[in-house]
């Protein structure tokens, strides 16, 4: 049984509530799909209006980062249970600009992997080397950690279920993709480590996609690669050019 691919967009800080709601009714009827997971990864203020423009379409909501405590004292946060009660499903949970940005910790990260699932959540978990780290030789060996790291104490159900980001930070908006042989080699070896961790059949389910300047022109051939399930798209995701990529 093959994995179904899953195609999100992560529209990063863009979209004030009023365009957020306008482009979603522009993508609504670009990325029908039957075939593939489709997901809109948005501020946390466009969480709710999005929520309902999408309502009765294929699109799933998600939100692009959240808290690791359900309520209290954490002024400027948003919790796990704001966002699922808003109508997320997924959350993206250490993507490069967090853990650059906002010094996100993998023991950070990890803490919000493990309260994403407790609230029914899937984790779209991202990891990714730099270019320095590429150049040196150590890619497949820095991925390993961050994905062993933030795995720490996940069971393999809930590892089956979630979806990992191969996101080189070096094609993060930098309109430089990485070719598809180079995204596939590290896909695999994230296929390898969690079978080493966990399983082969957990390793056969979890879904891994990859992101970083992802466009219409290049998704075709890197999600027709056997480890790549499917995309995490930035600056194209806020365009038209989207429903070319769901519909690659
Ligand atoms: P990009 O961003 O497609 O604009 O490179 C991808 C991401 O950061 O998720």
């Amino acid at each position: 049984m093959g994995r179904r691919k899953i195609v999100a967009g992560n529209w990063k800080m863009n979209m004030t509530p009023t365009e957020a709601v306008a482009l979603a009714k522009t993508l609504i009827p670009l990325v029908k799909s039957d075939d593939v997971d489709v997901v809109f990864c948005v501020p946390a203020i466009d969480i709710v209006p999005v929520v309902e423009a999408v309502k009765g379409t294929n699109i799933k909501v998600g939100a692009e980062n959240m808290y690791i405590e359900e309520k209290g004292a954490f002024t400027g946060e948003i919790s796990p249970l704001m966002i699922k009660d808003a109508g997320c499903e997924f959350v993206i949970i250490g993507h490069s600009e967090r853990r650059e940005y906002f010094q996100e910790s993998d023991a950070f990260l990890n803490q919000k992997v493990k309260k994403a699932f407790e609230h029914g959540i899937t984790p779209i978990l991202c990891c990714g080397e730099t270019l320095e780290q590429r150049e040196a030789g150590v890619t497949l060996d820095w991925i390993r950690l961050q994905i062993k790291s933030d795995l720490q104490g996940i069971t393999a159900e809930q590892v089956s279920s979630m979806v990992i980001a191969y996101e080189p930070i070096w094609a993060i908006g930098t309109g430089k993709t990485a070719t598809s042989e180079q995204a596939e080699e590290v896909c695999k070896a994230i296929r390898e480590t969690i079978c080493e961790i966990y399983d082969a059949d957990t390793a056969e389910k979890v879904r891994i996609q990859y992101g970083g300047s992802v466009n219409a022109k290049t998704a075709a051939e890197l999600f027709a690669m056997p480890n790549i399930d499917g995309g995490l798209v930035g600056g194209a995701s806020l365009k038209e050019e989207f429903g070319s990529i769901v519909n690659y």
